[in-house]
């Protein structure tokens, strides 16, 4: 097939990260006969020292004419001081909105050899295959009214709101009951509808829905039990259905069962155009020295091909050239352990590539 995939690195690590991710994708076009046309823009930080705004007109434009699109991160501490409209963030949040990607799925799956990698004991996290579901461009990212506002005493008052319209959760819902019966079958929706109204209605749209799917079991959790249960039995989760900011929280959490955040893959898609990113930010700590662990961004790659070209075959391919490589020992320094062998982003791609020639 030919495609265009518009290719957004961005800030930090995600201009290390999101070239290892293009190698791959070229060598997979390479090998099964495809033409990807690699489409570059500018994004975030880099695009505001550019050009002065976080989501360029053409670099939108240029998301909206593509297949697909795929990102590495935005944000670092030099943007931090700007007014919020203009920060780095904002051109995520922009893309997301415009482009309708109001699903995010976010698969936390366990590779055997990295049982040792990982912060949690190995018999906890053995085994686990959780699929997070998060709503992208709904509830308190989105909400109005937001903003600050001075106070006549002096002072000044932060607003967010959190919203949900019964449609917004009906649509989420489906994704995740549809994605369950492809699955172990079981959907847990995670809210705080013991306070919130708007989780109220959150519970009660998602039971209506699963009328619609009999056969996939669900089950309601608050997050506040969600975040202890991820880490004391994280293997009684199959598909885990959050609004917009628990999953992004919940994500990150979800991240460290199988070793690293840097691990973790992302598809956000609802619209014609999907878009494709690592779940991690732009990782100042790190950037600039070539140790990031560009596998979440590599099984990016194989989440576009799945999702956007419903390349299955292809993106089965990254995925086991990303298993070979763990299981010949290559290692970055996150998921590095004793007798493994460390390398930084580049090796780490080169080998993936190696091992999916
Ligand atoms: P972060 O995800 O960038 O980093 C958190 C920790 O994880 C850091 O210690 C970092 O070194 C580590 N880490 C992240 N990715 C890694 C990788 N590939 N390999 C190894 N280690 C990795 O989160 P943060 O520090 O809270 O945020 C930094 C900046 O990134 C902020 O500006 C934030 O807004 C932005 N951010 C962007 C995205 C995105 O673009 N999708 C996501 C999250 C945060
Ligand atoms: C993520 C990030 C973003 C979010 C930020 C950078 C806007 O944390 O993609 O998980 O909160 O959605
Ligand atoms: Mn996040």
């Amino acid at each position: 097939m030919k495609a265009k995939i518009a290719v957004l690195a961005g800030d930090g690590v995600g201009r290390e990260i999101v070239p290892e991710a293009v190698k791959v994708l070229k060598v997979v076009a390479e090998k099964f006969g495809h033409t990807f046309d690699f489409a570059y823009g500018d994004v975030g930080g880099q695009a505001i020292d550019k050009v002065g705004v976080p989501l360029p007109q053409d670099t939108l434009a240029l998301a909206k004419q593509s297949d697909a699109v795929l990102l590495g991160a935005v944000g670092g501490p030099k943007w931090e001081g700007l007014e919020y409209s203009l920060r780095p963030e904002r051109a995520l949040l922009g893309l997301r909105e415009q482009l309708g990607l109001f699903a995010n799925l976010r698969p936390a799956k366990l590779y055997e050899v990295l049982a040792d990698a990982s912060t949690l004991k190995k018999e906890v996290i053995e085994g686990i295959d959780i699929l997070v579901i998060r709503e992208l461009t709904g509830g308190i990212y989105f909400g109005k009214p937001k903003g600050i506002e001075a106070l006549p005493n002096g002072g000044e008052r932060g607003v967010n709101t959190e919203v949900y319209t019964t449609e917004e959760i009906r649509r989420i819902a489906k994704v995740a009951f549809e994605a369950a019966r492809r699955r172990r079958k079981k959907v847990t929706s995670v809210d705080k509808a013991n306070v919130l109204e708007s989780s109220e209605l959150w519970r009660r749209v998602v039971i209506a829905v699963q009328k619609d799917f009999p056969d996939v079991e669900l089950n309601h959790i608050y997050v506040d039990n969600a975040a202890m249960q991820l880490v004391r039995n994280p293997r009684q989760f199959d598909v885990m259905l959050c609004n917009n900011i628990f999953g992004d929280i919940l994500s990150d959490e979800a991240a460290m069962l199988t070793g690293s955040i840097g691990m973790l893959p992302s598809a956000s898609i609802g619209a014609q155009v999907g878009l494709f990113e690592p779940i991690h930010g732009s990782a100042p700590d790190i950037a600039g020295k070539n140790i990031a662990n560009p596998i979440a961004t590599i099984a990016s790659a194989a989440m576009l091909l799945s999702y956007a070209f419903k390349l299955d075959r292809e993106a089965h391919a990254i995925e086991e050239a990303i298993v070979k490589t763990l299981d010949l020992g290559y290692r970055t320094k996150d998921i590095h352990s004793a007798g493994s062998r460390l390398v930084g982003t580049t090796d780490m791609g080169e080998a993936v590539v190696r091992n999916l020639k």
